[in-house]
């Protein structure tokens, strides 16, 4: 430090709204942001989620209409998650050629060849125990046979023309499994977002209520990662990398900033944050009350995400703020 004359004052960059915009180093960009989407069985719905205010159900008519917004708006691609008509033990919709996600994807891709389209692959919105996987008669996750169903669902949504299949089940050795499912099946180019560190949060609540998809027993402790580890996160993402993931995802985000940032340093990978359904409905309840604004909560946050490290954010407030950047 030099002799008490301040020769650097870093309130000289601040001075102005063109200087701080020169000098800023994180900066939001709406084609880094994926847009998730429930869809459902039906016509012309867009039925409201009741714990995420501002979500919908859509029916694929409606969904087809919404994607504009994704489209003029330069967002980067959606993630689908489907809420079925018909569950049971096996989750038998989630791999039917005129399962919900298949449906819903044809329909997107007629429309649109151009959007970025994101499956979720999990077994919990469609079993009837709502477990991610198959579950035997002591109610445990069978791993090993999940798999099977995995990468059968996987191929079946890229068939359908998912462009990304993102894996959130978090049973060991699916990435491999599904890697080897679609190269079998002429689907080499067909890359994979794995959810590589997921935690077991109480954040995800909403989402259940939007897809249905509470456990009817137990927990997903058993599957998903205790939120007090940190070195674990960097065993689960190595795994993934090995087994053939191109991009990496932690969730949820805002509880992990520290996760995200350890993963990019080590990795240096493609890394996707979701920003979940928790994190979501909790600004937008604050706001409601009046307790915070909106706006600016929400671009401090999802800034928050990509300064710690995220390439991709996947966001419920993807529109909101790509409205708000302009
Ligand atoms: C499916 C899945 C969940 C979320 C994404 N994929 C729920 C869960 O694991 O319980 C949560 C997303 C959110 O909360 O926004 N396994």
């Amino acid at each position: 430090m030099n002799s008490g004359y301040p020769l650097i004052r870093p309130r000289r960059l601040r001075s102005s709204s063109k200087l701080l915009s020169l000098v800023r180093e994180t900066v939001l960009d709406p084609s880094k942001f994926i847009m998730p989407y429930f869809v459902t069985h039906g016509k012309s719905l867009r039925e409201p989620i009741e714990s995420m205010p501002g979500q919908f159900r859509y029916s694929i008519d409606e969904l087809l209409k919404e994607v504009k917004s994704v489209i003029s708006l330069n967002i980067g691609g959606i993630l689908l998650f489907g809420v079925p008509e018909h569950k049971d033990e096996s989750g038998s919709e989630s791999y039917s050629d005129n399962g919900i996600i298949q449906t819903t994807l044809k329909a997107l891709k007629e429309e649109y060849p151009d959007l970025l389209v994101i499956t979720d692959v999990c077994m919990c919105d469609y079993t009837s125990h709502g477990h991610c996987g198959i579950v035997d008669h002591n109610g445990r996750v069978k791993n090993d046979e999940t798999l099977e169903y995995l990468a059968k669902i996987s191929v079946s949504y890229a068939k359908a023309g998912s462009d990304i299949i993102a894996p959130s089940d978090m049973m060991d050795g699916r990435v491999k499994k599904i890697r080897e499912a679609l190269d079998d099946e002429g689907l080499a180019d067909i890359p994979i977002m794995s959810y590589s560190s997921k935690y077991a949060s109480a954040f995800y609540e909403p989402f259940r209520d939007a897809a249905d998809s509470s456990p009817k027993f137990g927990n997903r402790k058993s599957y998903q990662m205790d939120y007090s580890n940190s070195d674990e996160a960097i065993l689960e993402t190595a795994l993934d990398l090995d087994e053939g993931a191109d991009i990496i995802m932690v969730k949820p985000a805002l509880s992990y900033l520290d996760i995200i940032y350890r993963l990019k340093q080590t990795f240096k990978r493609p890394l996707a944050a979701y920003n979940v359904s928790g994190e979501y409905s909790m600004i937008k309840a604050a706001a409601k009350l009046g307790y915070l604004k909106e706006d600016a909560a929400v671009l401090e946050m999802l800034t928050s995400i990509k300064r710690a490290g995220a390439d991709i954010i996947i966001s419920y407030y993807s529109l909101y703020a790509a409205k708000l950047i302009g």
